[in-house]
């Protein structure tokens, strides 16, 4: 993939993720073609238009295409796949394995035989079981198939952080990595504002209870929405990824990568450090962890195990 050549990044499911995913990413230029597939008539092409028509208000060139033909997505550079159903209040992202499981399968299918050298950035949940379905589908090398979750769970922390502390969002950096899901690992050690530990800004029972509301940060939207799940922070969370690897910006992000012995770890998808760029997944940055850290992660692991088994048991894998 050089950077000269035209680009083009493929948006898998016209839902509210995969709308705002599209839209962000044609308002800033990130590729010179945006395509948004869905199996929905009509609905991906009347995005289209209406994102088309925002263009000359805006001032972006990227053009969208909105379809239902897999084909017009051959030789996409790069791949969001935000395709599956959402949860409703009450359900946990596993309960969505066996209904997205099949669509992920549906959807590697033609990214495997249309766009064989592409990147493919898995938003779907339950997501470290469909980003494990969707490389074992594809059979790509690890560092191109890549799952979104650190990104968004760590941004949430972070307002959770800004609002605490009265500091300006801006200023935040805040870390969380494992399973996406309720055991997730906030890493307050690795939080800061401009570089000042959130330990010396709050204490130990704020800094827990910022903790435990990001992990269950989805939970609490799905619950105000009622029906439906957040949108907007995961459609931001997954361009930023696409960004980082279409230019080649090296951002370090937690990201659903497969580790091969980092964290101790083998053969299993989960939230890392990672270095994201024209290659895909350049780098899984082994952070020294805490041994409350250490502890949480073997916890988080175990509930990712659990659902790649499940997957096996339904035959998709
Ligand atoms: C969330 O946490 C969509 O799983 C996503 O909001």
């Amino acid at each position: 993939m050089s950077l000269v050549q035209a680009r083009k990044i493929t948006v898998v499911g016209a839902g509210y993720v995969g709308s705002t995913a599209a839209q962000l990413a044609a308002s800033k230029d990130l590729a010179e073609e945006v395509v948004l597939i869905d199996v929905l008539e009509g609905r991906p092409q009347g995005i289209a238009l209406d994102l088309n028509q925002c263009a000359a208000i805006e001032g972006f060139s990227a053009r969208v295409v909105g379809t239902n033909d897999p084909a017009h997505t051959a030789d996409s550079d790069v791949f969001i796949v935000t395709a599956g159903r959402p949860r409703k209040p009450g359900m946990s992202r596993s309960d969505l394995l066996e209904v997205n499981g099949r669509i992920v399968c549906d959807v590697a299918e033609y990214i495997a035989r249309l766009s064989p050298e592409a990147i493919v950035i898995v938003v779907t949940n339950p997501l470290d079981s469909m980003v494990t379905l969707m490389r074992a589908r594809l059979g790509f090398p690890a560092r191109r198939v890549v799952g979104m979750a650190g990104v968004l769970d760590s941004a949430r922390f972070c307002w959770f952080i800004a609002e605490a502390t009265g500091a300006s969002v801006v200023d935040v950096d805040a870390m969380v990595l494992g399973a996406h899901g309720d055991s997730m690992v906030p890493m307050p050690n690795y939080c800061t504002v401009n570089g000042v530990q959130l330990g010396d800004l709050v204490g130990p029972a704020e800094i827990d209870s910022m903790a435990d509301r990001t992990r269950h940060g989805g939970a609490e939207i799905v619950g105000l929405l009622k029906t439906g799940s957040a949108w907007y922070a995961p459609a931001a969370a997954s361009v930023a990824m696409a960004g980082s690897i279409l230019r080649d910006q090296k951002r370090l992000l937690p990201s659903a990568c497969l580790l091969n012995g980092e964290f101790g770890f083998e053969g299993l998808y989960m939230g890392v450090p990672a270095i994201l760029g024209r290659e895909g997944v350049e780098r899984v940055v082994e952070v020294p962890l805490t041994m409350e850290a250490r502890a949480l992660m073997q916890k988080t692991a175990g509930a990712v195990a659990a659902d790649v088994d499940a997957m096996r048991d339904l035959g998709l894998m």
